[in-house]
């Protein structure tokens, strides 16, 4: 067991008490339309402990300043904890050094960020990225724009009708034009867990960095960058159960040294004149202007508390409930789930006969359940199933099984309704 899973199996030895865990959800308590709260839309934003809350708000109360440009007392309060969300987030995914942590504003911006600085500086024309069939718009789009930009082109890794990848098509696709291969980790619209190691160790092999789309698989799944070898890796803190506006990009010392700047403005720079600026150290040459102090401080905290829950616990949790989730949604007649993966993780996307997936989300709504309708910022997986849209339900570790018997009466009613 490496240092990394001994601190977030910490607490496996004791049962996952969901009933307890929930009280840390004041919104979970919530009666809406009358009915109790029943949240399965965590792979869209998930909701936030007390623990994230009540540090948000001392934050506020106690600490606000701005970082690195104070020498009195509550800056450097603000500063010391601002990078103190660094250290946490470098000692959650074990990177080697806090500088290899990047604070963006998502995935979205992690995204951009290595495909306007990394892509600009190293792909010309005809050089290739290679992506999966399931990408979310934001690892595509930027990718798309860069192609346009540099005569790049974009290859794509195609999938199965359960929504897996084709292994071989990908080694067929990885050549000497090869610059780049930026694939989802787990999909936000299938729920397909990508056999991330063997796509890195082949694109290794040829010398290829990988960047992983991390916003599905961080906040369900212990991520080990170093034991991964991906050369990038970007995640969002709002489906972390902590702020939204705060991401990572987590890069390798060495690639985001040679990568020129992002944004220009204050605290990037070492030094500005006229006619020349130079950069600052890393993190800071890509995090110019004032950042997101509190959103650092509360995905500290965030992290502090899955932590202490232990996530090897949480997803094994998460991992039966879609075990019998899927279960029960085969009871419901005329359903059919879209990604059927043997890697699979919290995501149970569905169609049901003769119903529009908005109809559905709207029905469930009224039984105070929410889930997610649409094509999930997936267009290229709708097309790849001929459909134009799926209801989804996420799930995270304050679900249960009788949310899930909530889910499928009310798909009963649906059924009822438009039968
Ligand atoms: N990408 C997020 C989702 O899947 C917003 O819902």
């Amino acid at each position: 067991m490496t240092a990394i899973d001994a601190r977030h199996a910490t607490t496996a030895t004791q049962p996952f008490d969901v009933t307890r865990v929930r009280e840390d959800f004041p919104i979970l308590r919530q009666l809406v339309r009358g009915k109790p709260l029943v949240y399965l839309d965590s792979a869209a934003t998930a909701q936030k402990p007390q623990a994230v809350i009540d540090t948000l708000v001392r934050y506020y109360t106690t600490e606000n300043a701005n970082v690195h440009r104070g020498v009195h007392y509550l800056s450097q309060q603000a500063t010391d904890d601002y990078e103190g969300g660094r250290s946490k987030v470098r000692a959650f995914l074990n990177a080697k050094e806090d500088r290899e942590i990047i604070f963006v504003r998502g995935t979205t911006e992690g995204i951009n960020l290595v495909a306007a600085t990394y892509g600009r500086k190293n792909l010309g024309p005809d050089d290739e990225i290679i992506m999966t069939a399931m990408e979310h718009h934001s690892n595509i789009v930027p990718w798309q724009i860069l192609c346009q930009e540099q005569g790049a082109k974009l290859r794509v890794i195609p999938m199965n009708e359960r929504g897996e990848l084709l292994m071989e098509e990908y080694e067929k696709l990885l050549n000497p034009r090869t610059k780049m291969v930026s694939v989802v980790h787990q999909s936000n619209a299938l729920g397909t867990l990508n056999p991330v190691a063997e796509i890195i160790r082949l694109a290794h092999q040829q010398g290829v960095p990988v960047l992983l789309d991390g916003a599905q698989a961080v906040p369900h799944m212990v991520i080990d960058v170093q034991s991964l070898d991906c050369d990038f890796l970007t995640f969002s803190g709002h489906k972390l159960f902590g702020p939204t506006g705060i991401g990572v990009l987590y890069g390798k010392a060495a690639l985001l040294e040679a990568m020129p700047p992002y944004q220009g403005g204050g605290d990037m720079i070492r030094s500005v004149t006229f006619e020349r600026t130079t950069y600052n150290d890393l993190p800071y040459k890509f995090e110019a202007g004032t950042p997101h102090i509190e959103g650092s401080i509360g995905l500290g905290a965030a992290i502090d508390y899955l932590t202490a829950l232990g996530l090897e616990q949480t997803a094994a949790y998460e991992h039966e409930l879609l075990a019998y989730g899927t279960g029960r949604l085969s009871e419901v007649p005329g359903l059919t789930i879209i990604g059927t993966a043997r890697e699979k993780a919290g995501v149970l996307s569905f169609v049901l006969e003769n119903v529009h997936p908005h109809d559905i989300g709207t029905i469930l709504d009224t039984e105070g359940i929410a889930i997610r309708t649409g094509h999930h910022c997936c267009q290229p997986v709708m097309d790849r199933f001929g459909i134009p849209a799926t209801a989804r339900a996420s799930l995270a570790f304050y679900n249960t099984r009788e949310e899930i018997d909530a889910l499928v009466a009310g798909l009963h009613k649906v059924v009822e309704v438009f039968g």
